[in-house]
């Protein structure tokens, strides 16, 4: 291939740019499945001539154990001046002892919070391959292609609380769940924008029967639906909700809610792809960088302390959250779509981890591996396709 031959965005492209990533392994699994995305991304990088270079950050139970804080304020500022962050995940059950004032969570609200990605999108769609590593009826899985906004800086995780205090007996706590308007019309607005870009159907999900910041929702969405004519949106409440995303996702195209409702579907919806492991997300806000829109992108999962260490996390989802890395942050659609083909190929190819790999359903052609050997059978794919030319 000639230099004409690029289509004109990648030749106005500075060859051997370097885009400097942040990363937060974290505790349990974490440290694998980032390990296995950033090799993936160094992969690609050589293939389409960029650098990335890569700076390490302690947070969560690690840092707890080194500094005694969850992250420390100058780690979330270093991690605002990167081009993106890319996380694995934290927390443990080290540090879950409930009366700990020190919670690995803080620094996950940290991030959020001050760096103010206040949206999170949880992408899901069923690869073919997989659909016999869900519980659901094959034919409920076909089509299905839908997109979780969830509003992540907002809410119960950031409203006022109390924590447990009393004798036993009479022993309370309090949260609180407040919202502004413009809270919720920003994360509702962007919803409708993806939206346009998807099958123009919208899910507004609350529980505006009973919760007041729910009825504010439901206010502000209709009011921000009126400049959105080309996109049907629909309320629904969060019970049903989580009822019909097993009965009907194929129905779905994008849902939009409140940051506790959202964490409870996405995790909900994984089971449509086959496994916890497979899903990433990416949590933006204001700040665009040099390339694109600054993000943190982790996968949706936790640290898994029942196969931590051990080789096993399925690495998909925190692999796809740096191709959503690259594509959002970096600007980089092309090496995003390369990585994407080359999971998708690997998944064809019958490579599996173990959460994928249903013992009784498992075909001949199918080869379970490691966390490690699952990365390097997606690089072999991308260097596969890196041969061919298109
Ligand atoms: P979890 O997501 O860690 O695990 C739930 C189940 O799914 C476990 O059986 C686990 O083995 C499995 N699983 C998760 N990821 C997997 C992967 N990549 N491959 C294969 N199997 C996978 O949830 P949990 O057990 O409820 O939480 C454990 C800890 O993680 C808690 O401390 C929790 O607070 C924390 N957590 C952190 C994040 C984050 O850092 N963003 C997200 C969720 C939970
Ligand atoms: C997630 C996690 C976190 C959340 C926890 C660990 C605080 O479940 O990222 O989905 O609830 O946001
Ligand atoms: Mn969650």
């Amino acid at each position: 291939m000639t230099e004409s031959d690029l289509p004109v965005t990648e030749r106005d492209r500075p060859a051997g740019q370097t885009y400097r990533v942040a990363t937060i392994p974290g505790d349990g699994v974490g440290p694998e499945v980032v390990d296995a995305a950033r090799r993936v991304v160094n992969a690609v990088a050589a293939a389409h001539d960029f650098r990335v270079a890569w700076t390490q950050v302690l947070a969560g139970g690690s840092a707890i154990d080194t500094y005694g804080v969850a992250i420390r304020p100058d780690d979330v500022e270093a991690c605002g001046a990167a081009d993106a962050i890319l996380l694995g995940a934290v927390g443990g059950p080290k540090w879950s002892d409930p009366a700990a004032p020190v919670r690995t969570e803080q620094a996950l609200f940290a991030l959020r919070g001050g760096l103010g990605l206040y949206a999170n999108l949880r992408p899901v769609s069923v690869h073919p391959a997989l659909v016999a590593a869900s519980p659901l009826r094959p034919e409920l899985l076909e089509g299905v292609d839908l997109l979780i906004v969830r509003e992540l800086t907002g809410s119960v995780y950031f409203g006022e609380r109390q924590e447990p205090s009393g004798e036993p007996g009479d022993r309370r706590a309090l949260d609180t769940m407040p919202y502004h308007e413009r809270e919720v019309a920003r994360i509702v607005r962007l919803a409708f924008e993806l939206a346009r870009g998807r099958r123009r159907r919208l899910m507004s999900v609350d529980k505006a029967n009973v919760l007041a910041t729910s009825r504010l929702w439901r206010t502000i969405a209709d009011e921000v639906a009126r400049d959105y004519p080309d996109v049907t949106m629909q309320h629904q409440l969060v019970d049903s909700c989580a009822m019909l995303l097993v009965r009907r996702p194929a129905d779905f195209d994008v849902i939009v809610t409140e940051n506790l409702f959202g964490d409870i579907l996405s995790d909900e919806a994984a089971v449509l792809a086959g496994s916890l492991g497979m899903l990433p997300s990416a949590s933006l806000g204001e700040r665009r960088t040099e390339h694109g829109t600054f993000g943190l992108y982790e996968p949706i999962h936790g640290s898994a302390p029942d196969i931590a260490g051990q080789d096993k996390a399925n690495p998909i989802g925190t692999i796809l959250s740096a191709a959503m890395l690259l594509r959002m942050s970096l600007g980089r659609e092309d090496a995003a779509a390369a990585i994407e083909a080359a999971v998708r190929a690997t998944l064809d190819a019958g490579w599996r981890t173990g959460d994928l790999a249903d013992a009784a359903r498992l075909d001949d052609g199918l080869v379970v591996v490691g966390t490690t050997a699952f990365a390097t059978a997606v690089i072999e794919q991308l260097q596969v396709a890196a041969r061919v030319p298109e």
